[in-house]
């Protein structure tokens, strides 16, 4: 991902997000050397994702896929992607957190190598005001 790209993104994010990151994330992301692979068809960004590493660990920080181009391995191959990016900055374990409702995701996760090691309650924001809690995954390289 490069600046050039924020705009394709924020698209993306904004439709795919319950609680979207702003721009600025993603220009910090961008700033602190994040891993943000870009996922493109015909030339159009379709999908992304954004890891930080930080010494032997890393945290998947936000990914998704364009609504049309779901299904079709976009997400998987991101998460390939950071996979092979991790084990060759020396990472071993990669982490993130993903709401309980979202169990395309969780699947995704489960299928991707990821295992659940723990919950926090109360985690997320809702539309509602409410909160819900985040599922804890880890993938073991
Ligand atoms: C979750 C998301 C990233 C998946 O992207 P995708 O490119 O459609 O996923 P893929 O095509 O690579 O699918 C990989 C696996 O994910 C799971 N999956 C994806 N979409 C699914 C769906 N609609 N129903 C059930 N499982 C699903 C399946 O296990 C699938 O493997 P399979 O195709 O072999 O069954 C996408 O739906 C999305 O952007 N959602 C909104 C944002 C989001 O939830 N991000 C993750 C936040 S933690």
């Amino acid at each position: 991902m490069t600046s050039n790209d924020l705009a394709a993104v924020m698209a993306i994010e904004n439709e795919a997000q319950t609680s979207p990151w702003g721009v600025s994330a993603f220009q910090s992301s961008l700033m602190a050397q994040d891993v943000m692979p870009v996922a493109e068809s015909a030339g159009k960004v379709v999908g992304f994702a954004v890891m930080k590493c930080a010494s032997d660990q890393a945290e998947l920080l936000t990914l998704a896929v364009l609504a049309s181009c779901r299904r079709q391995g976009v997400a998987k191959h991101l998460l390939r992607f950071l996979s092979d990016e991790a084990k060759k900055r020396q990472v071993t374990a990669m982490f993130l957190e993903v709401r309980v409702s979202n169990e395309k995701a969780q699947s995704l996760y489960s299928g991707e190598g990821f295992y659940r090691i723990g919950l926090r309650k109360n985690y997320y924001p809702t539309p509602t005001g409410a909160r819900e809690d985040a599922l804890l995954y880890r993938k073991d390289l």
